[in-house]
């Protein structure tokens, strides 16, 4: 999902090579398969590239999917980043990895990139790892910590809105947690903002969250009446009331008060939707349906 929309950005001023591993994406001038845990294959693909950067953006970013495949997920997400990380070092290009609000434990929230990491999932793990080989083997590197992302993927399957919409239609009953907040992106600003940063000459750690701070229930509803949803199967859940495996952080909100200081500013909820779904939008008017709240 992400990936793709930075290539598609990315495309408008650059030269674009845009990896994948299974499935060709749409609507991309140069694309080339890779499976980036093949070191040999990638150590070849940079070779023949010399890219100035790269932006990675590839994961297994589902957190119960790692905690069940930890092998494979150590293998994308620590592995291919390390070795990435060691290849564009010795090219000399720039790095832009994504990593995750997922660092941190959501005890306390409106997180600022000093504040000491502590996963509670095997997916936060490989990332907190991933982010101190980054910072060890490729000097010139941005590492971006990014949110709950909504938006297109080319699959219609990735985003939070898609995944909330598509159960909804299939007539799903969707519990959305009242006490657990993100500071959710959408997906095209967000690729925007990547692309300044890896234009830019900023190196370390920078947060990169939406510009509010909302609950999964809250921004659930939101995304119902943008879409034009009927919402009346989402019910208000605690984090208490299920036994999740990873278990939930509750507030991983984050303070993206650097990225405000390089005066780059990711949209709130409201105008990331009205984005995606443009002027049918229905934020701001009444509750188209109302009796189902
Ligand atoms: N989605 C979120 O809400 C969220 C929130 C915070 C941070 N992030 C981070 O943002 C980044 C992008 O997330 P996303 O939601 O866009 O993920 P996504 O849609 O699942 O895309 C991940 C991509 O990585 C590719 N990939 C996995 N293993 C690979 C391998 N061995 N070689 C090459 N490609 C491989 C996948 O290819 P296949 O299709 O072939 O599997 C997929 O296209 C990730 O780093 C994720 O951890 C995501």
């Amino acid at each position: 999902m992400l990936g793709h929309a930075v290539a598609v950005a990315a495309q408008e001023s650059c030269r674009v090579i845009a990896q994948y591993r299974r499935e060709a994406p749409p609507d991309l001038a140069e694309v080339m398969r890779l499976d980036l845990t093949d070191g040999q294959a990638v150590c070849e693909a940079l070779t023949e590239i010399t890219p100035e950067a790269v932006i990675h953006c590839a994961a297994m970013a589902d957190p119960a999917l790692c905690q069940k495949e930890r092998e494979a997920a150590e293998a994308i997400n620590l592995g291919a980043t390390r070795r990435l990380a060691r290849l564009c070092a010795g090219h000399g290009a720039r790095l832009l990895f994504v990593s995750t609000d997922l660092v941190f434990d959501g005890r306390r929230g409106r997180y600022v990139e000093s504040d000491p990491v502590n996963p509670v999932s095997y997916y936060g793990e490989t990332k907190v790892l991933a982010e101190e080989a980054v910072r060890r083997e490729c000097a010139n590197h941005v590492i971006a910590r990014c949110c709950l992302m909504y938006g297109r993927s080319p699959s219609g399957r990735r985003g939070a809105d898609e995944n909330l919409i598509n159960a909804l239609r299939d007539g799903v009953e969707v519990r959305l947690f009242t006490d657990e907040y993100r500071t959710s992106v959408c997906v095209p600003d967000l690729a925007r903002v990547l692309l300044c940063l890896a234009q830019s000459d900023f190196t370390g750690i920078i947060h990169c969250g939406g510009a509010e701070r909302i609950s999964r229930y809250d921004f659930g509803l939101k995304i119902c009446r943008a879409a034009g949803v009927d919402f009346s199967r989402v019910v208000a859940a605690k984090i208490a009331d299920l036994h999740c495996v990873p278990p939930r952080a509750p507030d991983v909100s984050l303070d993206s008060g650097k990225l405000l200081n390089m005066g780059i500013r990711l949209l709130d909820v409201d105008g990331g939707l009205r984005l995606i779904y443009g002027s049918a939008s229905r934020l701001g008017e009444s509750d188209p349906f109302p009796s189902s709240a």
